[in-house]
């Protein structure tokens, strides 16, 4: 596909991304993340980062958009979003092995603002990753 083509598409999916950080709940990091994930079909996930008074309950944006694809019938994904409140924000070590599990030809994409986005794929970001 075309790289202008690309990077629109990519521009859209972080604006998704951005909107959908609004939603975040993180009274305790003051922290808000949102993602937008990309199907093969078309359709687009969106999820935010859902904070716990017990910390360890914590979900990621990430895995958030991936548990409503999944819980959605859709496992193949294309492209992955991030937008934080603190900028440029790449997935967390248990984010990238979980979304590992469903691919690592997934074009990853995060950076200060939309006109400032870095795309690196999951297997770059996961090197020599874990499967079972
Ligand atoms: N967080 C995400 O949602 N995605 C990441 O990739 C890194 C961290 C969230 C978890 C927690 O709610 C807050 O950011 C601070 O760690």
């Amino acid at each position: 596909m075309e790289q202008n083509r690309i990077s629109e598409i990519y521009k859209e999916l972080y604006d998704q991304a951005a909107a959908a950080k609004e939603n975040a709940y993180a009274p305790y990091s003051n922290f808000q993340v949102g993602a937008a994930l990309l199907a093969k079909d078309g359709r687009i996930f969106t999820g935010v980062n859902v904070e716990n008074g017990s910390y360890g309950a914590t979900i990621c944006a990430e895995r958030t958009a991936c548990v409503k694809a999944v819980s959605e019938g859709c496992k193949e994904f294309s492209a992955l979003a991030i937008a934080s409140s603190g900028g440029e924000a790449w997935p967390c070590g248990i984010c990238r092995q979980f979304l590992y599990e469903f691919g690592g030809d997934l074009a990853v994409i995060t950076g200060e603002d939309r006109e400032h986005l870095r795309v690196l794929s999951l297997n770059e970001l996961l090197p020599e990753a874990f499967r079972l």
